[in-house]
């Protein structure tokens, strides 16, 4: 059996060296096989910052960037899921892993691999590699498209799997371009791209000081110089200007809604919310963005029992603008709710979802400065489907630190930040405690751990039938020198 593992080996090598198209340049693209187009798209520009602590202290640091030499590329196409993975030979693997609803939405993750021992060298001898990842999932829009951000963007990545506690691990990227396409590239070309909302959005300049005193009112105004989503060809590094980081601004109250009825407090819902609205202004095809917090004077009202399984908190404030969501438990049917009764005796609550979100309310000029919507306009925004997930009867409540950003259709934004709620509650508690199902977004998120096990598992299975493949071929051979002897 010795020699099969050098054959192996060198199979392996042969195979990889297959896969591996070798680039220097700024795009990297993998393809499946030599002679496919490839399948993925990453014109990027990087530099990524590296570092091993202990008790605070920066032992040993390194850095690499997409400028440097004999990065390889390997990767992995799929229809719901795709990873483009950058090999440094410093021993840093930089992923990005791309991820297609059943709706076309796409989005995708940043990951770092390191392994200490050969990046850092004597000084962090940890011989297993270690995962960071970023903390946010970034929304890629339609999948058919490619997505470009030409604005310089900081990502600080967090512990995945850090299998070691006699260091800490920093790793920062400053990503100043990047155009990808994880699905859907047709002859090795980029489709049509989507901008990042932060080439969209730039602060207007110099915001007056009064527009941030008054924090409840509209507070901010962000212009919007919306470049049409039809650019084609990626902007030269030259043109990319670094855009000024926004002013601190104000943040929105952080509140508690409740809906009360029948000696209980059905729902509760702690947040400080932001709705984001784009607005069309004079001349063609512009919009602005108006940034709103829903204020400190607001109030709540709703209802305990809208129908037999749904029911709804209204937010009120200004003149006459309502954001309501509607909860609805998620019960089979009437035989499944009187049986699942049973057992819910014991328990708080049903399972229940946000079903929708909605927000009306007129449009005043001082919400939205220069806007050509006539004043008094009647605006609506719903949720076409709510990010938020169903919560089960043997949680309490759900939270979400993280900011949590759901459309209310093309033109409007919800962001929720230190999120916990709870409805179809049976006490009079309007507080949070107990278990909380926890969004995704905050630490621990399945969706990325789904990421990595999905690389894991595709790389380990095309592995494996390889080795598989070329053991039997081996042993066939054999089995045919055995048999000419
Ligand atoms: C890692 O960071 C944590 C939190 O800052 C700290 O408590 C811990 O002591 C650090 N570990 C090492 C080995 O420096
Ligand atoms: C994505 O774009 C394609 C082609 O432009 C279009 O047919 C499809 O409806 C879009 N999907 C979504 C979810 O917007
Ligand atoms: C990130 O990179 C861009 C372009 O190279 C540069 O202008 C910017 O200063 C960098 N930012 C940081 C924080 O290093
Ligand atoms: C892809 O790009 C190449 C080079 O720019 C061009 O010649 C070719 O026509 C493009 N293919 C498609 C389908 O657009
Ligand atoms: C903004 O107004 C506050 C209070 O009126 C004042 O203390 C502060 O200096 C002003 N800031 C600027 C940048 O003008
Ligand atoms: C709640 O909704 C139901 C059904 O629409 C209605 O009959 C009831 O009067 C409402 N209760 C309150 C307090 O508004
Ligand atoms: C904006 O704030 C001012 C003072 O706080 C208040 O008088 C006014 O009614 C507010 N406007 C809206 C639309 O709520």
């Amino acid at each position: 059996m010795d020699q099969t593992k050098p054959v192996t080996l060198s199979f392996l090598v042969l195979f990889l060296a297959a896969c591996l198209s070798i680039t220097q340049g700024k795009l990297f693209s993998y393809k499946a096989s030599e002679e496919a187009e490839p399948c993925i798209l990453a014109d990027v520009d990087f530099t990524l910052y590296l570092a091993a602590e202990r008790q605070g202290e920066t032992l040993v640091d390194a850095l690499v960037t997409s400028e440097d030499e004999n990065i390889k590329v390997f990767g992995n196409c799929g229809p719901y899921s795709a990873i483009l993975e950058l090999i440094f030979p410093t021993g840093v693997n930089w992923f990005l892993t791309f991820r297609q609803e059943d709706d076309q939405e796409a989005s995708y993750i940043q990951l770092v691999q390191i392994t200490p021992a050969k990046l850092f060298g004597e000084a962090v001898p940890v011989k297993d590699p270690q995962v960071l990842s970023d903390p946010h999932i970034t929304d890629l829009g339609n999948a058919t498209k490619s997505y470009e951000c030409p604005v310089p963007e900081i990502v600080e990545y967090e512990p995945l799997t850090v299998t070691t506690t006699k260091f800490n691990f920093t790793a920062i990227a400053n990503v100043s371009y990047l155009h990808v396409q994880g699905f859907n590239v047709i002859d090795g070309n980029f489709s049509t791209s989507v901008l990042c909302n932060a080439a969209m959005t730039t602060v207007s300049p110099t915001p007056t000081n009064a527009s941030f005193t008054t924090p409840s009112n509209a507070s901010t105004t962000v212009e919007t110089t919306l470049a049409p989503e039809t650019t084609t060809a990626a902007p030269t590094s030259t043109s990319m200007k670094p855009t000024p980081k926004p002013t601190s601004s104000p943040e929105p109250p952080l509140k508690l809604y409740t809906v009360k009825g029948d000696g209980v407090t059905c729902i509760a819902l702690q947040a400080a919310l932001t709705l984001d609205i784009k607005y069309p202004v004079q001349g063609k095809g512009k919009t602005k963005m108006a940034k709103i917090f829903v204020p400190e004077n607001s109030k709540s009202s709703g209802n305990c029992s809208l129908s037999a399984t749904s029911q709804d908190l209204v937010i009120s404030f200004f003149k006459d603008w309502k954001l309501k969501f509607v909860f609805t438990s998620t019960k089979a049917n009437l035989l499944g709710s009187v049986l699942s009764n049973l057992n819910e005796e014991k328990q708080n609550h049903p399972k229940y979802k946000i079903s929708q979100i909605q927000l009306v309310g007129s449009a005043e000029k001082e919400l939205f400065p220069g806007t050509t919507w006539p004043a008094g306009t009647k605006l609506t925004f719903t949720s076409t489907k709510s990010d938020f997930p169903d919560v089960n009867p043997n949680k309490a409540y759900y939270k979400c630190s993280s900011s949590l950003k759901t459309k209310l259709g093309p033109n409007a934004d919800l962001k929720s930040q230190q999120l916990e709620v709870k409805a179809f509650n049976r006490d009079n508690k309007a507080d949070f405690s107990g278990p909380s199902a926890n969004c995704a977004a905050d630490s621990g998120s399945s969706k990325k751990k789904t990421y990595i096990i999905i690389g894991c598992v595709l790389g380990a299975v095309v592995l494996l039938s390889f080795i598989a493949f070329v053991v039997m071929r081996v042993i066939r051979r054999r089995r045919e020198e055995y048999h000419r002897l």
